[in-house]
């Protein structure tokens, strides 16, 4: 029976502060924290309580204004207050490295600030714009997931990798989305989720969205994809992205490349889905994307009863890695997919 997805994140009618869904806390619990200042947002981020590029960019835009009202109040003078609100951005837009969708949402923001006069003018319109990022978003993910249910028939099997599923996005998702809208549609599918170490988010959030949703979902382990494209199970590979460079190169969560390389070699078609905002012109290649690196703690001993590695040992943990553009079948926006090089 399907179940309406959460919302990761939203503003209070108030407008004072942003409520989210705590994603560490899935699929056990669904806590909702209120969150009112720039150190928590941060930490909201860092810590992957609210995660997925198109979230934390819509999230930005929901705390650039609940951090703005405050800031109206005591600036009253409107470069003091810009100035501040400026800064303000530039703490949150440096919260995670990677997803190009937090700096994005973080500037479309500033941008719509410096377009008003006085302070008080300027926050009724900054509540309009971080509105619009969500709406737009939700848009965003309908369009991809059309797309993206387009490139499948009735019965397929297609694999995916970390969560690019509503929780991740705002409503549909976008790696994820065509599964959402299949289950709306009658449309079958079988899905396989990748469990995605270190963080579990297949596991933790993927398995669970999609089993709400009614969705014919099988979790797997994420060294198990090539036994299952080998069993014939795999018509299609469907994954979200972080930063798409100028020249197709695509951050995701780590591992995914791997999975690029495995369909190349059975001849799966490899499909990245994100909106327009996580294409990054100003980048040119994969070699230029910042790629995040995080605590060796999460390999270590997170998700386990106690430790199961040797205390102290070194670890090496980036969150992301680069799919060449030459692994890719085709980059599926809201605007459709956009075929690169990649043959099946
Ligand atoms: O570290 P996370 O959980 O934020 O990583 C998320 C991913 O890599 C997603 O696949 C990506 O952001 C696309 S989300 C639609």
């Amino acid at each position: 029976m399907s179940e309406p997805s959460l919302l990761a994140s939203r503003l209070t009618p108030e407008g004072d502060g942003v409520v989210i869904v705590d994603q560490t806390k899935l699929p056990g619990e669904v806590t909702y924290l209120t969150l009112t200042g720039l150190e928590e947002m941060v930490e909201a981020i860092r810590a992957l309580r609210v995660r997925g590029a198109p979230a934390i960019g819509v999230f930005a835009g929901y705390c650039m204004y609940v951090l703005a009202r405050p800031l109206a109040a005591r600036f009253p003078e409107r470069e003091a207050f810009l100035n501040a609100l400026e800064e303000t951005g530039h703490v949150l837009a440096q919260a995670r490295p990677t997803a190009v969708n937090l700096p994005w949402a973080v500037e479309r923001m500033l941008r719509r600030a410096r377009q008003g006069e006085r302070p008080e003018e300027i926050l009724p319109t900054l509540r309009g714009e971080c509105q619009a990022i969500f709406q737009e978003d939700v848009e965003m993910c309908l369009a991809i997931s059309r797309h993206g249910l387009s490139l499948l028939k009735p019965g397929d099997g297609v694999l995916t990798h970390c969560n690019a599923g509503p929780l991740a996005t705002s409503r549909y998702g976008t790696g994820q989305g065509p599964f959402h809208l299949a289950a709306e549609l009658g449309f079958p599918l079988h899905v396989y989720a990748d469990e995605t170490r270190p963080l579990l988010q297949g596991a933790r959030l993927t398995a669970f969205e999609l089993q709400r949703a009614g969705v014919d979902v099988t979790l797997v382990c994420d060294n198990m994809a090539s036994t299952l494209m080998a069993q014939g199970k795999i018509q299609a590979v469907f994954v979200g992205c972080d930063r798409v460079a100028a020249n197709g190169d695509v951050a995701n969560k780590i591992g995914t490349s791997g999975v690029a390389i495995l369909a190349n070699y059975y001849h799966i078609p490899f499909y990245v889905l994100g909106p327009s905002s996580t294409i990054d012109m100003d980048c040119p290649d994969g070699a230029h994307i910042p790629i995040e690196e995080r605590d060796g703690e999460e390999i270590r001993s997170l998700f386990y009863r106690g430790p199961m590695a040797p205390e102290g040992v070194k670890c090496y943990n980036p969150a992301f890695d680069v799919t060449p553009h030459e692994l890719i079948t085709a980059i599926i926006t809201e605007h459709g997919p956009r075929f690169l090089g990649k043959k099946a």
